[in-house]
């Protein structure tokens, strides 16, 4: 009987998964991504190559794992058959090892457009999206006006489905944003194309997945953004438009019974890229030491996608309780512990003060969470590099005890400890441990 893991970030996004998935992939022999879409990157340091995975699940880097493209994820064409190009270039094998939905919803260029000049118009208040066109395609997915893999295929379907959208948006994109109006023609050649490239890729994915499910397969379940970002869950509006946790099932054609276990990916600290509450946020000294500390350690505190410098600051101890038990974690990896090593003393928050009152629970309004005040416990530091420990026993009683600490609060075992950007920097924590 094989075995369905599910892995999903526990913070707002970029905790790392990239990594985590890559050193699981070989045990998983079908890897699959459900929500999201190239909004996301996964980065994976192979030696001096760096690949950045945005719509190809991560598992495409092990020549033997199937890779799928679930229903549940949104995919601009144009991005995707990039991202196909480039791996070829460099030698990854793809045109047997992936396959893409064709319930998957299609990012179309009104979707760019909408998604940049709406949230550029919101001023001060924006969300600070990708600019992928996520939300706009997922709204057109809820209300039934999005067009999918399978009527981009049908050429007829397809023009008529884009002729009706274009009627629909060109007179928004003019009169609410001062955008030129989108052509038809032109977009339903430049989509044709994509869907010749295409093709190859596309397939019904529920039986390929049921039929795995049916042979023992072990699945890995590739999450996307973090739980932070979760539509449902988040910090709402300041969040991405898809189920980041319980997604799962709804994007690939998993029943929820046939998910085994559920694996979180927490940073040792937080960081969060685009607007929105971010209690322990360390706009000051101390977010530059992570984010210098990071870049001396070979890697980079900037979106893996926009380029954005990300925001740093204290593990936020409240919202990685409240994550971890939506997610029903067992077990977490935990990622950049090296880049704690720069200090003394490090600090958790393990409660928010407002009004000088202590809230029971992860507030739903992002309003008094911008407002919440972090109350901090300050935990002894190890004060060296980690980067070099290969095992569990090789880490300092003080960086172990800070692991314990996230143990206890996400109800948790750790088991991946990674140390620096590099594949082999991964501590795998052995059962008895
Ligand atoms: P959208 O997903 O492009 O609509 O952006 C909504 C919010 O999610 C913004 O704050 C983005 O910065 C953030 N976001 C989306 N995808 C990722 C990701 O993969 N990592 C980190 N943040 C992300």
């Amino acid at each position: 009987m094989g075995e369905t893991l599910l892995l999903v970030g526990l913070q707002w996004g970029d905790e790392g998964k990239g990594k985590i998935i890559d050193a699981l992939a070989e045990r998983y022999e079908v890897v699959i991504r459900f929500q999201g879409g190239a909004n996301a990157g996964h980065s994976v340091q192979i030696g001096d190559e760096k690949f950045v995975l945005h719509l190809v699940p991560t598992g495409i880097l092990h020549p033997e794992a199937l890779c799928i493209i679930g229903n549940g994820v949104v995919v601009d064409p144009a991005a995707l058959v990039e991202e196909v190009r480039a791996l070829q270039e460099r030698g990854v094998k793809v045109a047997e090892n992936l396959v893409l939905s064709d319930r998957a919803h299609v990012v179309m260029p009104y979707h760019k457009v909408l998604d940049r000049a709406g949230d550029a118009s919101l001023g001060r208040h924006k969300i600070g999206t990708t600019g992928r066109g996520i939300g706009p395609c997922y709204a057109d997915k809820a209300s039934r006006s999005g067009i999918r893999f399978a009527e981009l295929m049908d050429a007829d379907l397809f023009r008529a489905r884009l002729r009706a959208a274009l009627q629909a948006y060109n007179p928004v994109l003019h009169a609410a944003y001062g955008e030129q109006p989108l052509d038809a023609d032109a977009i339903y050649e430049e989509y044709r194309g994509y869907a010749k490239e295409l093709e190859p890729y596309v397939a019904d994915t529920i039986p390929i997945v049921h039929r795995a499910l049916e042979e023992g397969k072990n699945i890995l379940l590739e999450g996307a953004q973090g739980s932070l970002l979760d539509v449902e869950f988040g910090t709402y509006p300041f969040v991405t438009s898809s189920d980041v946790i319980g997604g799962a099932t709804a994007g690939t054609g998993i029943p929820p019974t046939r998910i085994d276990r559920v694996m979180g990916l927490a940073k040792a600290y937080c960081s969060r890229v685009g607007a929105g509450p971010f209690p322990t946020e360390q706009d000051n000294e101390i977010g530059k030491t992570i984010r210098r500390t990071i870049e001396e350690h070979g890697g980079r505190e900037y979106g893996a996608t926009t380029g954005r410098a990300r925001r740093c600051g204290w593990l936020d101890g409240v919202a990685l309780r409240y994550t971890a038990r939506l997610a029903g974690v067992k077990g977490i990896a935990v990622s950049v512990l090296d880049v704690l090593g720069a200090f003394d003393t490090v600090k958790v928050c393990t409660a928010y003060r407002v009004d000088g009152k202590e809230l029971a629970s992860f507030p739903a309004n992002a309003r008094v969470l911008a407002e919440a005040e972090p109350v901090y416990e300050e935990l002894e530091g190890w004060g060296c590099d980690v980067g070099g420990a290969t095992g569990w026993d090789e880490l300092p009683p003080q960086a172990r005890g800070y692991l314990r600490f996230m143990e206890e609060l996400t109800g948790a075992r750790v088991e991946f400890v990674s140390v620096g950007p590099e594949r082999t920097q991964v501590i795998e924590r052995t059962a008895d441990e």
